[in-house]
């Protein structure tokens, strides 16, 4: 920790995602971004000043010897989250990672395996978890508010066309599941709190083999049920239903509202046809501030203070998108997660 007590966080890349973050943080008297590293030093250089970072350093090796570095904020593209997040780990440092964690679950068990062997925290970074929109659907979740949780709804889509684009590259971890997909995965394993049984997908694929588009059907052991669906083939859209035998909960599960639009979150506490869906007004936050601040607790010692996915969650994530790729490249085969 900083003499001033703030968790200093090093951006393992001049990521754009890494700038949001950057200035999200910046408001905290919890956490700070202390240096960013960049395989260029210029592009380093010019970051943190755009940026406000006061450390600029030219490789990410150099970032992970850095004595003056708590934590490491992995913005990699998808297919290097693994290996820099178990080189932040041996090198002592713990690391919030962007989802997705990992490529596969094999991966994700490595990581936090190397996390536990070197004595660090590592995390996988989903924004909304960090919100009170959130905290407030898993305590009605929890609070049996809807009753029995019986079929879960997600989506997520939003547009992206430019070929130089990591999430079009299938070698660094291209693919809409992997990034919207990812959330929308995340939530239904959120809201069912365990990871279903089995999934059968459909993808539509580009020339190179990314998938522009997903959807996938899960079936829990309970009998519960979920749907996912993402697309970079669409204009933004957001949304999630997780219906309960005693009422209902609709969220936009936003990351950063009101970025991206103000959050909805609405309870029908009755399975009466016609019953009301009551609105309920949700405080808005940077949900990357929300995210390093509550990471920072857990960094201290406070395990109630993470408000995100745990590791088990984590791999349940990975272990779901395991089954819907190899499911969707299956033509849509009943897979076992
Ligand atoms: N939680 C969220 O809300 C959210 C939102 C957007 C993205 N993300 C996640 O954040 C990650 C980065 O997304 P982004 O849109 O910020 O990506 P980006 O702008 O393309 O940044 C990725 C960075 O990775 C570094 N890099 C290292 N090897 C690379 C390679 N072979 N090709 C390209 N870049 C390489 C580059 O940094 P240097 O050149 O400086 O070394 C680059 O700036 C992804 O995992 C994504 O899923 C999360």
């Amino acid at each position: 920790m900083a003499n001033n007590g703030k968790l200093r966080f090093g951006v393992l890349g001049a990521a754009n995602i890494a700038r949001q973050f950057v200035a999200g943080c910046a408001p905290s008297s919890d956490v700070e971004a202390t240096a960013v590293a960049s395989r260029e030093i210029g592009k380093a250089e010019r970051f943190a000043k755009e940026v406000g970072v006061a450390r600029a350093l030219g490789s990410y090796e150099a970032l992970l010897a850095d004595p003056d570095i708590d934590a490491i904020y992995n913005p990699l593209p998808n297919s290097l989250h693994a290996e820099w997040s178990i080189r932040a780990a041996e090198a002592g440092k713990h690391v919030l990672c962007e989802k997705p964690l990992a490529m596969d679950a094999g991966e994700a068990r490595a990581m936090f395996a190397a996390a536990d062997r070197n004595g660090v925290v590592l995390r996988e970074a989903y924004p909304y978890l960090a919100q009170q929109q959130t905290a407030i659907m898993r305590r009605w979740i929890a609070d049996g508010a809807i009753g029995k949780v019986r079929l879960v709804r997600a989506t997520f889509s939003v547009f992206f066309e430019d070929p130089a684009n990591i999430r079009l590259i299938p070698s660094l971890g291209g693919g809409a599941l992997y990034d919207a997909g990812s959330y929308a995965v995340s939530l239904v394993r959120i809201a069912a709190g365990v990871r279903p049984a089995r999934v059968q997908a459909l993808a539509q694929y580009d020339g190179n083999g990314v998938d522009r588009t997903t959807l996938a059907s899960m079936a829990f052991s309970d009998g519960a049920m979920a749907q996912i669906s993402c697309s970079f083939a669409t204009a933004f859209h957001r949304s999630a239903s997780i219906g309960g035998d005693k009422g209902v909960i609709e969220t936009n599960y936003l990351n950063h509202p009101p970025n991206s639009g103000p959050a909805l979150l609405q309870i029908r506490r009755s399975v009466a046809i016609g019953a009301p869906l009551e609105p309920v007004a949700v405080p808005d936050g940077n949900g990357f501030r929300l995210e390093a601040e509550s990471f920072a607790r857990l960094v201290r010692g406070d395990a109630q203070g993470w408000t995100g996915a745990t590791p088990e969650e984590s791999v349940d994530i990975a272990m779901m998108m395991d089954a819907i790729r190899a499911s969707a490249r299956d033509g849509g085969k009943m897979t076992e997660v």
